[in-house]
C-alpha cells in the first residue's frame, strides 16, 4: 500500500505531478481502485489513452463532441479526438452537469480525475468566469460529495490556486526549472534544497507524498487490475447526465 488518506482525499482532493513516464497515471490507476473499493463513484478525464486498457475502470466513452447520457457509474471520458479549444469546453461542461446535481441533492460520493490537467486548466483560468463549474468544484465541492485529482506534467502551467487545494501531493521526478521551482514552493521552509535534489534524482514510479508537514519518498508497482473482485461502485440512485455542449463548427 501506498501513502493515501481516504478521508482527506474526499474532503480536499489530491494532486500529482511528474515528467512523462514518471508513473503519474499508473498512481492514479492504484488510487483509483482504491477509491472504488470504497464506494467512491470515479470519472476520468483522459487525454492519451491511457486509461482504456490496464485499468480499474472498464467503461470508456469516447468523446466526440455530440451530446450524450451517461450512466452514474466508473467512467473514462477519452477526450484525445477533441480539439485543444474543445477540450477545455467539454471538461467545463461536463464538470457543470456533474456538479449542479450534487448541489441539487445528489449525495453519492463521487471523484473525478483530471489526466494532464494543464491543458484544460491554464494558468490564471479560475480568474475568469467561463470556468465557474471547475472553481465550484475545486472551492465547495467537498461540501457536496464531489472531489478531485489534478495530475499534471507540467505544474508550472497549472492554474496555481487548483493545485494548491489538495492536501495531499504526489510529486515524482521533475527536472524542468519552472516546474522545480513551482513545486519546491510547496516543501517546507528548511528542506527546500534537499528535496528538490530527491525530485530531481526520482526513479520511475517514485514518489514524494506531501500531507502537512509530512514528506515521505515511496515507490509504487505497475498497476493490474485485481482478480475476483468486481470493480463496479454502482451508484444507489443512478441519475443521467446530459452534456448539453455542442461543439464548434470546424
Ligand atoms: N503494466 C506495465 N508494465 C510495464 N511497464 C509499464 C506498465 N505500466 C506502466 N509502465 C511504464 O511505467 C512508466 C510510467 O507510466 P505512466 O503511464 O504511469 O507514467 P505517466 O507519468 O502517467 O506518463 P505520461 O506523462 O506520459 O502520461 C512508463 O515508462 C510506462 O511505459
Ligand atoms: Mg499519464
Amino acid at each position: 500500500m501506498f501513502p493515501f488518506n481516504l478521508k482527506e482525499a474526499l474532503e480536499s482532493g489530491i494532486a500529482v505531478t511528474g515528467c512523462p513516464g514518471s508513473g503519474k497515471t499508473t498512481l492514479l490507476k492504484h488510487i483509483a481502485q482504491h477509491l472504488i473499493l470504497n464506494g467512491v463513484v470515479c470519472y476520468v478525464i483522459d487525454v492519451s489513452k491511457a486509461w482504456p486498457t490496464n485499468t480499474p475502470i472498464d467503461n470508456t466513452i469516447v468523446v466526440t463532441g455530440e451530446q450524450f447520457t451517461c450512466q452514474r457509474k466508473n467512467t473514462v471520458f477519452d477526450i484525445s479526438k477533441l480539439s485543444y479549444d474543445d477540450k477545455q469546453k467539454w471538461v467545463i461542461e461536463c464538470v457543470r452537469a456533474l456538479y449542479e446535481q450534487h448541489v441539487n441533492g445528489y449525495s453519492q460520493q463521487e471523484f473525478i480525475i483530471f489526466e494532464e490537467c494543464q491543458i484544460y486548466l491554464p494558468t490564471g483560468a479560475l480568474r475568469g468566469n467561463a470556468f465557474a463549474p471547475i472553481k465550484d468544484l475545486i472551492t465547495v465541492g467537498r461540501n457536496f460529495s464531489l472531489r478531485y485529482a489534478l495530475a499534471t506534467q507540467f505544474p508550472a502551467m497549472v492554474d496555481a490556486n487548483a493545485l494548491k487545494s489538495p492536501q495531499q501531493r504526489y510529486f515524482g521526478w521533475t527536472t524542468e526549472a519552472n516546474d522545480v521551482s513551482r513545486v519546491r514552493s510547496y516543501f517546507p521552509r528548511k528542506r527546500k534544497n534537499e528535496l528538490e535534489e530527491t525530485l530531481r534524482d526520482l526513479g520511475k514510479l517514485q514518489f514524494l507524498y506531501q500531507y502537512g508537514n509530512t514528506i515521505l519518498p515511496f515507490k509504487i508497482g505497475y498497476y493490474s487490475p485485481p482478480v475476483n473482485v468486481p470493480l463496479e461502485s454502482e451508484a444507489p440512485n443512478p441519475i443521467k447526465v446530459n452534456y448539453a455542449w455542442q461543439p464548434t463548427p470546424a
